[in-house]
């Protein structure tokens, strides 16, 4: 899966071999720098140009390069630079149209940046980057982490089934070995660390949303899934024969139409060692693994309906979670539980007009066989507040359609009963460019799923579909604080983006991460 790139961290003073500049390692290769607007560059940057500095103004008058974000300029390297190519990106956003001037960078804006410059790169065999900024900020060694990590995310490709890789738009196994030059590369280092279990969290997470639906059915995915224990995550696998005896009635519905074995995977990471009382309640995350969602009885239509091997996004960002907090030791105490099941029709299938009982012992009148996500978590929420009784539970699903008519591809829709989670997860939204929306609830929309012949009905009518399936979900939460995430706008087939090429996006590893980092650990 060909990620293709191999990066570390080297100090300037390595990294340019100018003739009146620095006169260090000559490494061959290509050579980045950044320039701001009007070409600004910052003083080591110019070092290390040496006498090229000069070549680059006339080149940039030539091209009209202005130092525009997302903007490049590509030179042959004069003799005794060192390198046989130079490369100019450009870091300097466009004010936005409302605002006086740009806002002072943050992190989303550097690892954006390490995903436009490897946007430029990929491909090339040996690249030094020098990151050093024209504008300086505040943590330097944050910033080239930072970087790195878009940079990497950027470089996750899925070829896994392409048997020809050297097609031109495919650049097969080559592979680019980066060298970031910083300041402080023991900082950078430092700081790294926790981007590259965040990385490999990533990238497991789109993995296995790109993966096919004959490879990837629920025992698959649960095996994939007990790999987390090479890094010291329990995981317990529940099978159709466990569930049946514990009560998981809804979830087993959905995946009764299927040759596939439905499964409920239950991961744990033991990060807050010696924490007692309240301090060592987990937290909890909850997915949404519906290997392949056809609609079951109520069928799809077929156009798109490929897209529907993505449907187990939910659960694939609670793995790639999970990896991640396990590869960085995060001090928390996590559980991961996911619902995995293959929704199809067939003369075993569930039909509209059956009633089953969940879990909690609320019965459920089946409406439309294609509103599966809601049946496979009410169970696994219901199981795992009774039996962790976690400080929060907070859900991922491709639950609805109806949120990317409302929402599209920027934001995930956010649903809450707890003020002060919706106001972490918001924060946290724009400090990882994982972005949520917050959407209502409340009691006249639950009343919508009132059914004349059970405790209720899983769907809500024509409108407000999103929301309606949220509060079916608040119905098994019993009263813990809990937000759900309606990402099927989010985690699959958005539009790709400096730091994302690929179809799964692996969307919410980076969010929730920063959540558990930011509020939850020590
Ligand atoms: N998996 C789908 C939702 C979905 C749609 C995800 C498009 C990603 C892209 C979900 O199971 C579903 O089919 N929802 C129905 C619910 C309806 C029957 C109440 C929908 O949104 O149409
Ligand atoms: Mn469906
Ligand atoms: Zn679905």
């Amino acid at each position: 899966m060909a990620e293709t790139v191999q990066i570390d961290f080297t100090a300037l003073k390595d990294a340019g071999a100018a003739p009146k500049g620095r006169g260090a390692k000559a490494t061959g290769g290509t050579l980045v720098v950044l320039a701001g607007s009007d070409l600004a560059m910052s003083a080591e940057t110019q070092a290390i140009l040496g006498d090229a500095a000069d070549l680059v103004k006339r080149a940039a008058a030539t091209a009209k390069f202005k130092g525009a974000s997302g903007s490049a300029l590509d030179i042959l390297a004069p003799a005794g630079l060192g390198f046989d190519r130079l490369m100019v990106i450009g870091t300097a956003k466009k004010p936005a149209k409302d605002a006086g001037k740009t806002a002072a960078p943050t992190a989303p804006d550097y690892v954006s940046l390490g995903g436009a410059i490897m946007g430029k790169i990929g491909g090339f065999p040996r690249v030094t980057v020098v990151f050093d900024l024209p504008e300086a900020p505040e943590n330097p060694g944050a910033a080239a982490a930072d970087a790195m990590l878009g940079m990497r995310l950027r470089a996750y490709k899925f070829d896994l089934y392409k048997t020809k890789k050297n097609d031109d738009d495919d650049k097969g196994d080559v592979r680019t070995v980066i060298s970031i030059a910083v300041a402080d590369p023991a900082g950078a280092k430092r700081e790294a660390k926790n981007r590259d279990a965040v990385a490999d969290g990533v990238t497991l997470a789109r993995t296995l949303v790109n993966e096919p639906p004959n490879v990837l059915f629920p025992a698959a995915f649960a095996d994939r899934a007990k790999e987390l224990q090479k890094l010291g995550v329990e995981v317990e696998v529940l099978g159709e024969k466990e569930l049946a005896k514990l009560g998981f009635r809804a979830l087993l519905g959905v995946g009764q139409g299927s040759e596939f074995e439905s499964k409920v995977v239950i991961m744990r990471w033991n990060g807050a060692k010696g924490a007692k009382g309240d301090k060592a309640k987990p937290v909890a995350f909850i997915g949404k693994g519906v290997c392949f969602d056809t609609g079951g009885i109520s069928i799809k239509p077929a156009g798109g309906m490929e897209d529907m091997k993505g449907d187990m996004a939910g659960a694939a960002c609670v793995v790639g979670l999970m990896h991640t907090l396990a590869a960085r030791k995060a001090k928390v105490n996590a559980i991961g539980a996911i619902g995995v099941v293959e929704n199809m029709p067939d003369g075993k299938a569930q039909r509209p007009g059956d009633i089953v009982k969940s879990l909690s012992g609320q019965t459920i009148e089946i409406i439309n066989t294609d509103a599966e996500g809601r049946l496979v978590l009410c169970d696994v929420l219901w199981y795992v507040q009774e039996k962790y009784k976690p400080k929060f539970m907070i859900d991922l699903a491709t639950l609805t359609g109806a949120i990317l008519v409302a929402l599209g591809s920027e934001y995930a829709g956010l649903f809450s009963n707890d003020d002060d989670l919706s106001g972490l997860l918001s924060k946290a939204g724009e400090n990882t460019g994982e972005k949520v929306w917050r959407m209502p609830l409340g009691p006249s929309y639950d009343k919508l799923l009132d059914s004349k012949f059970a405790d209720m009905k899983h769907v809500g009518g024509r409108h407000a579909g999103s929301i309606t399936a949220a509060q079916f979900l608040q119905r098994f939460v019993n009263g813990t604080p809990w937000a759900h995430l309606d990402i099927a706008g989010t985690g699959m087939s958005s539009p790709s983006s400096d730091i994302n090429q690929s179809w799964g996006s692996g969307w919410g590893v980076r969010l929730l991460d920063r959540l558990v980092a930011d509020h939850y650990e020590g």
